[in-house]
């Protein structure tokens, strides 16, 4: 399995100061030697963690390929055209959101994510969708015949918390839950079903399947046992370990559970 770290949490913690420390471009190394395969970054709209000069920098830095998140925003796609990382990863951006709530409406958006995949592709970067698990969006996806679909995993990561980490029930992120015991495991369960689904279906129409959005040391295992899903992206569980263990060690541990 592959192993895309997010290394965004970094500088958010360097944007609670406003200062230079510490600098993502410090854990590109680290991430290389622990047997990270990727190092992934999201270049926000509003810049609340890294900002133009970090992607410029890791992306001429870095041993391993980056991948790039970004909205299909014009002026932000100049500047992934410019940059050039290996490969962009198209995602939703709200404003408000804390963080990447839901997946890519390539239904309402097909035209302008096609314009998007076109000019990208002529820049040679590779382009992947991050959408929900569901099967309209892989079949319009394999119409705009990207190279990688990106499930995002936050609903079942959400549902995961909720049952056996004491996630509270107006926990704002993704959806809202107010389920019993029961209905959250069969709404688990379910979740787990459908990815797994999803994932049989993009691998046989020959889209490459990641998977990303609150995985953890937990829950990771449920993921990364499905064959069909090459790529696992995480930030946000990697990046609070290694506050205790170092970088070097959260990498390794989590090589460890999904290799
Ligand atoms: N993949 C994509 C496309 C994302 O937007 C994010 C969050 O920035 C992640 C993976 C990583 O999510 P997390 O930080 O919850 O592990």
């Amino acid at each position: 399995m592959q192993l895309g770290v997010n290394i965004d949490h970094i500088a958010v913690l360097r944007e609670a100061r406003q200062i230079n420390d510490p600098n993502p471009l410090d854990a590109l190394g680290i991430c290389k030697l622990s047997g990270a395969n990727q190092i992934t970054i999201h270049l926000r709209e509003d810049r609340r963690h890294i900002v133009d000069e970090d992607a410029k920098n890791i992306i001429n830095l870095s041993a391993l390929p980056v991948n790039l998140e970004c909205s299909i925003n014009d002026k932000i796609i100049d500047i992934v055209c410019s940059l050039k990382p290996h490969r962009a990863t198209l995602v939703p951006e709200n404003r408000a959101e804390v963080t990447t709530e839901g997946g890519l409406d390539v239904k309402s958006n097909f035209a302008q994510i096609k314009k998007t995949i076109k000019k990208l592709k002529e820049h040679e970067v590779e382009v992947s969708l991050f959408i929900d698990p569901n099967k309209e969006m892989i079949e319009l996806s394999k119409k705009l015949d990207v190279d990688w679909i990106e499930l995002h995993t936050g609903s079942f990561a959400n549902t995961y918390a909720m049952l056996y980490s004491g996630l509270n029930k107006t926990h704002h992120t993704i959806e809202e839950l107010d389920l019993n015991r029961e209905e959250l495991l069969k709404k688990l369960n379910k979740s787990i079903k459908e990815i797994k689904k999803i994932s049989k279906n993009a691998s046989k129409l020959g889209l490459k399947v990641a998977a990303g959005h609150g995985l953890n040391y937990q829950n990771v295992n449920l993921i990364s046992n499905i064959k069909q899903i090459e790529e696992l992206n995480i930030g946000q569980s990697i990046i609070a370990r290694s506050v205790f263990v170092g970088l070097e060690k959260a990498i390794t541990d989590m090589k460890k559970l999904i290799d």
